[in-house]
Formats: structure tokens, C-alpha cells, sequence
């Protein structure tokens, strides 16, 4: 097995020790397939894509599917529990925040100093987390973009309470949907106060001048601190490890690297829905309310292994499966774009960074490493099944 995929399989076990490994037993038993207590999982993308776009026939809000985690939560009316009519109002007007030129002033205003800090301490030889970095920056992006002070405690509780959630769960228990929202609410206390007072500079106050009601907005700004930033802190540390253990430095990171890691590691590994009809999916009988798991990683994954040098031609066919299909379609995917970027470039100064002690999350709900340290120095100090860096590496 090749040094990234040791390293990416870890990532995944550790998070998901019993359904990384029941869904790849799934994937080569076919496309479709209904797992017992599990409903049916799909893990071919054309199959996935149709699922996807069929919105009659497949909700977010039916039995064991998104709503029935999110609305003990984030409240009825958010993009992830509303569907058809109303979910494409509310995305209508939630869609001005996440313009690719709005989104890239956020980044760099939060971004310039903390990762002008990170280019200052790799210069200076320390071994800075890579996992922290992106956590705490992709946390300043969000809190400026739905206008709450600086600050971190709630943060971290609230991140804890998500990734409490199993893959497999169709509900949160009582305590899990307790702690989420009571660390929730105090994090949104501040973007609400900003809404009521109408103040039109933050977020929250746009939110209301957008013409979202008090429930609504509360439920955008929860929603996307849930969904802004564990799927950065999955992907960007995972995105540098793919280039090292390739032998690539952050002067590798090209555009087609980012889509080809973003491939591999489809930080958010499935999509729920739920049949709202009795019907048929790839010739496998659906029953109505069953539920439906798209094995996002699994239909990346059919096209093969990682390739840095790639042509991206040859996965077009996937049309960025990793951020979902049809009205549902990440909407936060030019700020994740723009923050990739900004961490990338701080780091391409750096080509010769190193790893030392690298270790996998246990029990998240998004794989990720938990701590990522790197140097800017050749050959870092191996260690928890570290390998030092490989000697052939290339240069691009
Ligand atoms: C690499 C990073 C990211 C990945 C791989 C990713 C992936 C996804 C996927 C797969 C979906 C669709 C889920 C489904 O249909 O069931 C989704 C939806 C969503 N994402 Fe992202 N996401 C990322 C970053 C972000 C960021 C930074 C934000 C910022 C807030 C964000 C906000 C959202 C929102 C609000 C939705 C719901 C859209 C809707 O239901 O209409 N995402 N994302």
C-alpha cells in the first residue's frame, strides 16, 4: 500500500472504525445496495447524480435523513431541512454571502495575519499544527461572515456536539441534540443580537435585511458554523499530507492536485436522503421512507487512486460529486475554494516542508487529522508511524 493511502486509510478508521469498512464491503457487492438497518447505499456517481436531482423522489426531509438530525438543532427552516419551493427561496436569498468576490474579501481580511504568522514561524524552523492553523482561521471566516466577536470557547463545544454524531444515527439522542444546541445558541447569541439590531455591516444583520425572519437566520448562522468548518479542517491538512506522501511540496499544489485531493478525500463521505415513494434505484426496489446513503468517498474513489498528475478529463464525469448535486449543491464552496487557496499560497513559499508526528481524529463524524505538525526544514522527526520525507521527491 502506498504511503497516502496508509495514511488516508488511518484518517477514515479512525473516524469511522465499523462503516469505512462495512462500506467498502458494500461498494464491491454493486452499485446499489441495501445494507440492513443501514437502507440503501449508492456508490456509483451516475446513480448518485440521479438520486441527487430527483427532489420528488428523494428528500432531505423524509425519515433518516438530514432534517431528522439538523431540526432538533437548527430549527425547521434551514437549507439542509427544507426542500423544493421554500429551500429555493431561502437559498435565493442566503446566495449574496457566498459570491466568489464577497468571499475572497472575508478571506482576506481574517486570513492575512494569522497566515502571515504561520509564513513567520515555519521561516523561523518551528513546527506549527496545521490542523489548528485552518481550524481557527476557517472559525475567524465564518464568525466574520455572520458577524460574531472573536473569541473561541463556544467554538470548540459546538464542534464537539457535531462530531458526537455517528454516520449511520437517523436522530441525535436527547443529551447530543441538548449539547448542540445549547452550545449553538450561545454562539449565535451574538449574530441574532446583530439581526435584531438590524446592523446591515455583519452578516446577521444583512441576514435580516435579506428578509429572513429571526428563526431562519439563526438557523443559517448555526448551519454554517456546523457546515464552514470541520469540512476546511478535514480537507486542507489532508490535502498537504496527499502532496508530501507523493513527494510533492506546497509548490506542488497545483489547481488539478486540489481537485484531484478533493477527489480521494470527499471530506463530507455521505449524502442522506429519504424515498418520499415506493420505486426503484439502479434496479434495487426502494420502499417509501427507506432510507437512501450516497457513499460519496466510494463513487470518488470507483475512478481510482490517487493521481496527482491527473488529467482532469478523466474524473470530469463526477462534476464535483465531493460538493454534493442539484439544489442542494454546497453552497459554501467558493469560500472553502478561497480558503484552500489562501493556506496553499502561504505555505508555497515552503517547498520544503516536512511532517513529524501526524495523528488521525478518533470517533469525528468528518475524517480528519487531529494534529498535522509541519516544518519548513527537509526531514522531520518521525514519529507515531511517521516516515521521514522520501528522498526522490519532485519538483514541479
Ligand atoms: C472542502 C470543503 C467542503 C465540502 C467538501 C463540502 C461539501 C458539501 C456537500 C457534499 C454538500 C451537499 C450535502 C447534501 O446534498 O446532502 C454541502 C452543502 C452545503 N455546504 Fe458545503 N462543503 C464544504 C465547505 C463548505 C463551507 C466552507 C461552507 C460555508 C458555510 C459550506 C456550506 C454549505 C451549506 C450551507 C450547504 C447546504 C446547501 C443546501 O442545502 O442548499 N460548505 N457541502
Amino acid at each position: 500500500m502506498e504511503e497516502w493511502e496508509r495514511w488516508e486509510r488511518r484518517v477514515q478508521t479512525a473516524a469511522h472504525p465499523v462503516a469505512y469498512r462495512l462500506m467498502r464491503a458494500v461498494a464491491a457487492r454493486g452499485p446499489v445496495v441495501r445494507v440492513p438497518r443501514v437502507g440503501v447505499v449508492v456508490s456509483d456517481a451516475r446513480v448518485a447524480r440521479e438520486v441527487l436531482l430527483d427532489t420528488g423522489a428523494y428528500t432531505k426531509t423524509g425519515p433518516g435523513a438530514a432534517a431528522g438530525l439538523w431540526t432538533p438543532v437548527l430549527g425547521p427552516r434551514t437549507l439542509i431541512t427544507l426542500e423544493g419551493a421554500e429551500h429555493a427561496e431561502l437559498r435565493r436569498r442566503l446566495g449574496g454571502l457566498f459570491t466568489p468576490g464577497y468571499v475572497a474579501t472575508v478571506c482576506e481580511r481574517v486570513l492575512r495575519a494569522p497566515l502571515a504568522d504561520l509564513e513567520r514561524r515555519l521561516a523561523a524552523g518551528a513546527e506549527v499544527d496545521l490542523v489548528r492553523v485552518v481550524r481557527d482561521g476557517a472559525a475567524g471566516v465564518i464568525r466574520e461572515l455572520v458577524g460574531m466577536p472573536p473569541g473561541g470557547a463556544g467554538f470548540a463545544e459546538a464542534s464537539a456536539a457535531v462530531s458526537a454524531v455517528r454516520l449511520w444515527r437517523t436522530t441525535l439522542t436527547g443529551r447530543q441534540t441538548e449539547r448542540a444546541r445549547a452550545a449553538l445558541a450561545r454562539l449565535t447569541e451574538a449574530a441574532v443580537a446583530a439581526y435584531r439590531a438590524g446592523d446591515e455591516s455583519t452578516a446577521a444583520g444583512r441576514l435580516r435585511a435579506l428578509g429572513l425572519d429571526e428563526a431562519e437566520a439563526r438557523g443559517a448562522v448555526g448551519l454554517f458554523l456546523l457546515t464552514g468548518t470541520e469540512t476546511l479542517v478535514s480537507f486542507v491538512p489532508r490535502l498537504v499530507a496527499l502532496a508530501h506522501d507523493t513527494g510533492r511540496g506546497p509548490d506542488g499544489i497545483t489547481d488539478a492536485l486540489v481537485e484531484e485531493a478533493l477527489r480521494v478525500t470527499s471530506p463530507t463521505p455521505v449524502m442522506l436522503r429519504s424515498a418520499a415513494r415506493a420505486g426503484r434505484i439502479g434496479g434495487v426496489r426502494v420502499a417509501a421512507g427507506e432510507r437512501v446513503v450516497i457513499a460519496t468517498l466510494l463513487c470518488a474513489r470507483a475512478y481510482g487512486p490517487f493521481a496527482p498528475d491527473r488529467d482532469a478529463a478523466e474524473t470530469a464525469g463526477l462534476r464535483r460529486l465531493w460538493f454534493g448535486a442539484g439544489p442542494h449543491f454546497c453552497l459554501g464552496m467558493p469560500l472553502a475554494m478561497a480558503e484552500v487557496r489562501a493556506v496553499v499560497g502561504a505555505l508555497r513559499g515552503f517547498p520544503e516542508l516536512s511532517i513529524a508526528g501526524r495523528r488521525p481524529a478518533r470517533g469525528v463524524l468528518v475524517p480528519s487529522y487531529a494534529r498535522l505538525p509541519v516544518r519548513a526544514r527537509a526531514g522531520g522527526v518521525p514519529g507515531d508511524g511517521e516516515r521521514a520525507r522520501k528522498p526522490d521527491r519532485r519538483r514541479r
